[in-house]
């Protein structure tokens, strides 16, 4: 696997393997990387003649009182599992190396981005937006993994390429859980031994509203009072929000219907941990 730390690098190993009529995988990450990004670098794999992965955590999405200096990070380790899936390019580059001095260029989405996590976080997705498109004009990919753990992220990304037409197919992937149920995350890593069993109230609370929205309970309020009345039980979490929303515009909803996303967002102590099904 190469290591590539240049914009510059990244475009001779593309524009080498598209010359020779390979198509090309792009799986953007923030690193610390966990078996939820294992199974995108293998779907690329699977899908792709060659395989990008960026491991980049990007300021741009951070806010001020947010955990950009914290976030975990080990290169050396995430080199190791993206060797055993099957990666060909790793690109790790420094925040100056993506972002001039001078940078003034951003992408911003509306309406998709102001509801569930984009209440909370209200400049996020313009950060990954930006960066999303910075990668996909550096990497050029045929196709783009993204996970379904970020279901709003997902979304948003599938509108950024449709509305200004990149030629590239976004993949979503299932989400990825630990044995007992809770969604893997990076930020999983900043649970004490208490916290990461009070945590398992996201993925119980999750299963309660799947089953009924499989036994046909009819309007989303209904579901969304008995997860959040899961949650409010455990005295660790505090939620962000619990809300239903049409799984394309994002927007809430009152009905279940298929492509409905129940989605959530919840501290533990002072980890905000995120978790959703789809109908
Ligand atoms: O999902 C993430 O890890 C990040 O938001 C992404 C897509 C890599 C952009 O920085």
């Amino acid at each position: 696997m190469i290591t590539a730390t240049t914009v510059d690098e990244v475009r001779s190993f593309v524009k080498k393997q598209k010359s020779e009529g390979k198509t090309v995988g792009l799986v953007p990450t923030m690193g610390f990387l966990h078996e939820g990004h294992a199974s995108l670098v293998k779907k690329s794999v699977e899908m792709c003649d060659v395989t990008v992965v960026s491991v980049f955590v990007n300021p741009t999405q951070f806010a001020p009182n947010e955990d950009f200096d914290a976030y975990p990070r080990d290169f050396k380790r995430d080199c190791a599992l993206l060797e055993s899936c099957g990666a060909d390019l790793v690109f790790h580059p420094e925040a100056s190396e993506m972002y001039a001095e001078d940078f003034t260029t951003g992408v911003t989405m509306d309406v998709l981005s102001k509801t569930l996590c984009g209440k909370t976080r209200p400049i996020h997705f313009n950060g990954v937006c930006t960066v999303v498109s910075k990668l996909f004009n550096i990497v050029t990919p045929d196709k783009a993994f993204f996970g379904q753990k970020d279901a709003q992220q997902l979304a948003i990304i599938k509108r950024m390429v449709r509305d200004l037409n990149f030629d590239i197919e976004i993949v979503g992937c299932p989400i990825v859980r630990e044995e007992d149920g809770l969604a893997k995350s990076s930020r999983n890593t900043y649970l004490n031994a208490d916290e990461r069993k009070a945590a398992l109230c996201l993925s119980q609370s999750v299963a309660i509203g799947k089953k009924m929205a499989e036994e046909g309970v009819s309007d989303t309020e209904t579901i969304l009072a008995a997860m959040r009345a899961h949650i409010e039980k455990e005295p660790l979490a505090k939620i962000d929000y619990v809300e239903a929303v049409d799984g394309v515009t994002m927007q809430p909803t009152e009905k279940v219907k298929d492509g409905v996303l129940f989605a959530m967002a919840v501290y533990i102590g002072k980890t905000r941990l995120i978790d959703n099904f789809i109908v």
